[in-house]
Parts: C-alpha cells; sequence; structure tokens
C-alpha cells in the first residue's frame, strides 16, 4: 500500500502515544484525535507535536459528527480506535459514561466509515481487552476462551468486541479486535495499579511518601510492556484475513511480586506479613530510617465490588500468524524500567512534591 494514511483515537493516552511513534517511523501520516479539556494535557505526545506527518484534530467519541467529518476529511487506511474510558475501578463510578464511550463509541467509528463510503479501503483495528474474561472461565486464555465479562466497563467492551465482528461479517469491512492483557510502562496513567506502585516506591525510597495503600494484592495479572504490544495492533492489520487476536506475554504474576520486586528496585526490601486485609509490607533492607517500618497496607477502598483476579494470555496464536515475539521485554525488565524512570522523575520534582499524608480516599483509585 502506497497511501497510508493512520487516524488513532486516545491519541493522547499511553498506547496511542507509543502507536504514532511507531507509525510514524513506518512512514504513516499519523492524524489523532483529541478532546477538549480545560488544562492542556497532551504531556505524552508533546515530542510529536509539530512534526510534518503528526496531525491533531478535536473530535470526541460521544459526538457522531465529529467523527463522520473527521474520517471523511482525512480518509485514513487504517483507523485505530483506542480512545476508552479505561479504568475499570471509573467504570463502577461512571457506567453510562463507560458505556457511551467504549461500547456506542466503537459503534460510531464503525458507522463513520460506512457514512463516508470507505468500507473498502479502510480497516479498523479495535482496543479490546483481557476484561472480557473477567470471571474466568479457562486458565490460560485463549481466543475461544468464554467471555464473562465483570465489570461495566468489560461489559461495554463487550459490545465493542461483537459490534466489530457483526460489521466484519455483515459489511465485509477488515475491522478486528486485539485482546490485549494489561500492558504498562513509564507512561502509564497514575491510577494504575503498576505505576501507583512505581510512584510511590520511588517516592517512598526518597523521603516523599510515608505509605503506599493497595487494594487485592493477590490479584494475579499477565504484564507486558506497551511498547512491544503497539506493533501487535499494527501486525493485525497487515494480516491477510481480519481476525481477532490475544496479545498477552504467557506469564503471570500477583501485585503482591509486582510491589515486592518495584520496591527491590527502590532499594528497600519488604516482608508481607498479616492476611488479607491485615496484610502489611514492613522494610527489612534498606534506608536506616525506613528498616522496621510498614510501607504498604491494604485498604478495602481500593476492592472493587467486582474484582477480575486470575488473568493469564495464551499468546499462540499471535506467535504463529503474526510473528510477534511476547517475550521481548520481560516481567523483571518492565518493573526495572518504570521504577528508574520514576526514581528519577521523583528526584526530580523537588521537596516540595513530598506526599505528607497518605491519602487512601477512593479519588486515589
Ligand atoms: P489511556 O491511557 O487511558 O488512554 C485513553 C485515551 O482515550 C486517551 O487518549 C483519552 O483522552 C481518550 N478518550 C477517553 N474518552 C474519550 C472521548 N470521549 N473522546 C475522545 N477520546 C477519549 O488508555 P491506554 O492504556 O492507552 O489504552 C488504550 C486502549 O486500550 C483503551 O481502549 C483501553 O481500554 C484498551 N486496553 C488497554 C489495556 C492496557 O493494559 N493498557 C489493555 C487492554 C485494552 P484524554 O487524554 O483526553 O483523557
Ligand atoms: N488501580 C488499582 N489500585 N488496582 C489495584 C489496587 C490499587 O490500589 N490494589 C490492587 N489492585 C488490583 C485491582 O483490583 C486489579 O485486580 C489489578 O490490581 C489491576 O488493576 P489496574 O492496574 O487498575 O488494571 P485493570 O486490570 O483493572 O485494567 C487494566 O487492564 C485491562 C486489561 O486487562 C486497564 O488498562 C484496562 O483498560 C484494560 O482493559
Amino acid at each position: 500500500m502506497d497511501n497510508k494514511i493512520a487516524l488513532i483515537t486516545g491519541v493522547t493516552g499511553q498506547d496511542g502515544s507509543y502507536l504514532s511513534e511507531f507509525l510514524l517511523d513506518k512512514g504513516y501520516e499519523v492524524h489523532g484525535i483529541i478532546r477538549r479539556s480545560s488544562v492542556d494535557y497532551r504531556e505524552r505526545i508533546a515530542h510529536l507535536e509539530g512534526q510534518p506527518h503528526f496531525h491533531l484534530h478535536y473530535a470526541d467519541m460521544g459526538d457522531s459528527m465529529s467523527l463522520v467529518k473527521l474520517v471523511g476529511m482525512v480518509k485514513p487506511t487504517e483507523i485505530y480506535n483506542l480512545a476508552a474510558q479505561s479504568h475499570v475501578q471509573v467504570s463502577f463510578d461512571a457506567p453510562e459514561f463507560t458505556a457511551d464511550v467504549d461500547a456506542v463509541g466503537v459503534l460510531r467509528v464503525l458507522e463513520a466509515v460506512r457514512t463516508n463510503h470507505l468500507e473498502k479501503t479502510c480497516k479498523v483495528y479495535q482496543a479490546s481487552t483481557s476484561e472480557l474474561y473477567g470471571k474466568v472461565e479457562e486458565v490460560p486464555q485463549n481466543e475461544n476462551t468464554p467471555f464473562h465479562p465483570y465489570s461495566p466497563y468489560a461489559v461495554a467492551k463487550l459490545y465493542g468486541f461483537w459490534i466489530v465482528k457483526e460489521y466484519r461479517e455483515a459489511y465485509d469491512m477488515f475491522c478486528c479486535s486485539g485482546i490485549l492483557f494489561n500492558h504498562e510502562s513509564e507512561r502509564r496513567g497514575e491510577t494504575f495499579v503498576t505505576r501507583k506502585i512505581t510512584l510511590a516506591a520511588a517516592r517512598i525510597a526518597q523521603g516523599k511518601q510515608e505509605k503506599l495503600f493497595l487494594g487485592n494484592l493477590d490479584s494475579l495479572r499477565d504484564w507486558g510492556y506497551a511498547k512491544d504490544y503497539v506493533e501487535c495492533m499494527w501486525l493485525i492489520l497487515q494480516h491477510e484475513t481480519p481476525e481477532d487476536f490475544v496479545i498477552a506475554t504467557g506469564v503471570q504474576h500477583s501485585v503482591r511480586e509486582f510491589t515486592d520486586l518495584a520496591f527491590r528496585h527502590a532499594g528497600i526490601e519488604l516482608r508481607f506479613e498479616g492476611e488479607g486485609i491485615n496484610e502489611k509490607g514492613v522494610c527489612v533492607k534498606g534506608p536506616d530510617s525506613l528498616i522496621g517500618k510498614t510501607l504498604v497496607e491494604v485498604s478495602e477502598d481500593f476492592y472493587r465490588p467486582t474484582d477480575v483476579v486470575n488473568l493469564w494470555g495464551d499468546p499462540t496464536k499471535a506467535k504463529a500468524k503474526l510473528g510477534w515475539n511476547p517475550a521481548k521485554t520481560t516481567f523483571e525488565q518492565l518493573v526495572k524500567l518504570m521504577v528508574e524512570h520514576d526514581m528519577a522523575k521523583v528526584a526530580s520534582e523537588g521537596a516540595a512534591a513530598k506526599v505528607t499524608l497518605p491519602n487512601t480516599s477512593k479519588r486515589e483509585l
């Protein structure tokens, strides 16, 4: 294909920023959708703004008209629909908004393609999720594992998955879902558990925070590196036939293991004692001022009404059909790179950034 024009919804997010870099390197003209907000939060893509092949446009997943107009103007050859209210806990607090953006939003994108008669020239990638497996019915999970969504977010994403499949079958469109397991990075939002932990470990190590409060430490995830996962989004659209793929590392760890390793990289060894809500992480090695102190506590505030606790992906199909390497960045490398990034970030913030009272309010997530 000579004409490579990508339209990315969710361009300001973790994945959108890495995908933009990836596609620009491949010679694409990249267009991204941003939405108006009272503060201009484009930190993740600031380094791309001003590049001749990178363009930003205002639109919103809740506004069909803006999507139809933009798709008609840009005439993309590939759309990557990454925009979403992507926080599972927030979906319990704002279920209707989540459904509008994460479910009906997908339909709006597909209809924008049809309205502009681009069905035969524009492929669509849908950011689907391992949350569809929810209250898991099989471990590990592959493309044939039954779905059992277990949050308003997952239920909305299930609609997105099925409407993509429906448009593929009804209108012969090249549209596919990547069922991606958790992927993290130094650009991960600060209220997702991995980034919450790496930032807290860095702040505690540098005397800027006293304690970290977490929810379910037993929860198991298959964590990969976001930079490796955006390649897969592109590979899925380059495959000869439109198909859905599970993207995962095939390796599973608990929130406790992530916490333990992150603190180690920040120079602190923890011993976990107690169980459930009474479990604590006590410092047994590290700066003298921290020895014997409880640095990690469990708080009920961070438990979810229904929690997905056993995600473990089987990436066999992606390996075989897309030639994708799920072991490019290991769990250990991922934790290390996130902590190293946050140690430097926290050091550059200065003393004013000290978190004096550890916040256990739900707003922290
Ligand atoms: P993220 O960092 O939360 O980014 C979400 C993006 O969606 C942001 O750019 C956000 O814009 C945009 N957005 C939200 N509501 C919008 C609206 N109404 N109109 C236009 N844009 C809107 O998420 P991510 O981690 O990059 O994930 C990307 C996608 O993959 C999401 O769909 C997520 O559900 C899915 N997913 C993620 C993972 C993971 O582990 N990261 C795994 C599976 C699936 P603002 O910057 O303006 O808020
Ligand atoms: N956020 C958060 N904060 N999660 C915590 C905490 C805490 O203090 N303590 C324990 N957890 C547990 C959650 O209950 C969940 O079981 C697990 O850590 C991971 O939570 P998150 O990092 O918030 O991510 P998620 O798995 O719910 O959702 C992410 O991954 C999905 C793919 O499986 C998001 O990126 C979704 O958009 C994505 O679809």
